[in-house]
């Protein structure tokens, strides 16, 4: 067989035939089984969405209600999970807490060694109300505080809302983290899904896939940009700068500006328009004004001097922070999102596998190379 060579990143390269979401980079579309993002983002939730992803076609009422149903008694977790979450040091970050957590969710999972279309469909089904679950015990625990109850008759970003703050969320928070959850929950082959994709060839579980896919998402570069934004802001705050002269002092050094670029869109990211818009909006209703005039003046800047767009990482910041969230629980949140994607990617890739397993273009040392005794070196 011929092989190509691939650019650095892979970039441009297409590495699967997948039915599940569709990017036009160009134009700035994306649609989750043909279904663009902002009919999604403006009718669907975060239920419905998932269901969508993992089984191609949007859900009747009662499919809609019994899958719902199913998610709430997915509310679990094993008192053993729960003790290793007390165990790790309050000093790790939420993000190291994930992955360690969803790796040992294994060992008590009843489908473990099932790796089935159907074994899969319900690891996903616990690992999407757990992830949320890890996410939000593991913040009370860590600030010496109690854990709270999953309640069954909220909606996943109401529950997981609840379970972080222990208090009612407002219908703004609530509908406002669905739309972000709708927005993150897949985007074809980005590096956290590819990864799990990678894994779920071998024939290992979806548990050790999820794990890797965490390992990716928590990079800068990926889904940790949302954390980054969110720390520029908070330094120009410190510095009492000027947002702009900020900014023009770090491209002067060469630096990258996170929540700016992407791969695939060389237009507008269109999950930006929706975060940009609820940024607006929260810090109108709140009389927060100073994170959204800024991420919007940062943002003039660099489109105008650097032609980059946000992505959806750059508006994510100051909408999580006006919800009231820790800074170090914006990736987790994008895991408690893609969690969907993964799974429905998982499945994919299972269903008509084979191992991925490319080549490399070697550039080492030319052939043979002779061993040398260690006293002729
Ligand atoms: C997303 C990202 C990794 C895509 O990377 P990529 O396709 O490999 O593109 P490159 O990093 O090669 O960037 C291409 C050029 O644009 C510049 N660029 C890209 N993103 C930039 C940013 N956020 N700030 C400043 N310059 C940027 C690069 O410096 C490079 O310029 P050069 O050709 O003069 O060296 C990149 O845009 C980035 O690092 N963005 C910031 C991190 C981020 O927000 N990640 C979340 C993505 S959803």
């Amino acid at each position: 067989m011929t092989t190509a060579t691939a650019g650095k990143g892979l970039e441009g390269i297409v590495a699967a035939n997948s039915g599940i979401c569709w990017i036009d980079g160009d134009a700035g579309v994306l649609a989750y089984r043909g279904m663009d993002i902002h009919e999604l983002a403006e009718h669907s939730t975060f239920e419905e969405t998932t269901y969508l992803l993992w089984n191609g076609k949007l859900p009747t009422a009662p499919q809609l209600e019994e899958f719902k149903k199913h998610l709430a008694a997915a509310r679990r977790i094993d008192v053993r999970v729960i003790d290793l979450l007390r165990s790790l040091p309050t000093t790790g970050t939420p993000m190291e807490v994930l992955r360690t957590a969803v790796s040992a969710l294994s060992f008590y999972d009843s489908d473990e060694y099932d790796n089935t279309h159907e074994g899969n469909v319900r690891k996903g089904n616990r690992l999407t109300s757990q992830i949320a679950m890890i996410v939000a015990i593991y913040d009370r625990l860590r600030k010496g505080k109690n854990i709270i109850e999953a309640d069954p008759s909220l909606s996943h970003a109401a529950n997981f809302l609840w379970m972080l703050n222990g208090e009612r969320p407002s219908e703004t928070a609530t509908k406002t983290l669905d739309i972000a959850l709708i927005l993150h929950a897949d985007h074809e082959l980005n590096a956290s899904t590819f990864a799990a994709r990678v894994i779920a060839a071998t024939l290992s579980d979806i548990h050790s896939a999820i794990t890797g896919a965490i390992g990716a998402l928590k990079g800068p570069l990926h889904g940790g940009a949302n954390e980054a934004v969110m720390r520029l802001l908070y330094d120009i705050d410190k510095t009492g700068k000027e947002p702009v002269e900020y900014v023009k002092d770090l491209i002067a050094k060469k630096q990258k500006i996170m929540g700016f670029g992407h791969r695939v869109y060389k237009t507008e990211d269109p999950r930006a328009t929706h975060l940009r818009r609820m940024s607006e909006q929260l810090s109108r209703d709140s009389g927060q004004h100073k994170w959204y005039d800024w991420s919007r003046a940062i943002e003039l800047y660099i489109n105008s001097e650097k032609k980059l767009n946000a992505n959806v990482d750059f508006y994510s910041a100051s909408t999580y922070t006006m919800l009231g969230i820790d800074v170090d629980l914006f990736t987790p949140i994008f895991a408690v999102s893609r969690i969907a994607g993964w799974t429905a990617h998982v499945i994919e890739q299972l269903d008509d596998n084979r191992l991925i397993r490319p080549r490399a273009e070697y550039i080492g040392p030319g052939y043979p190379n002779h061993w040398v005794p260690v006293e002729n070196r």
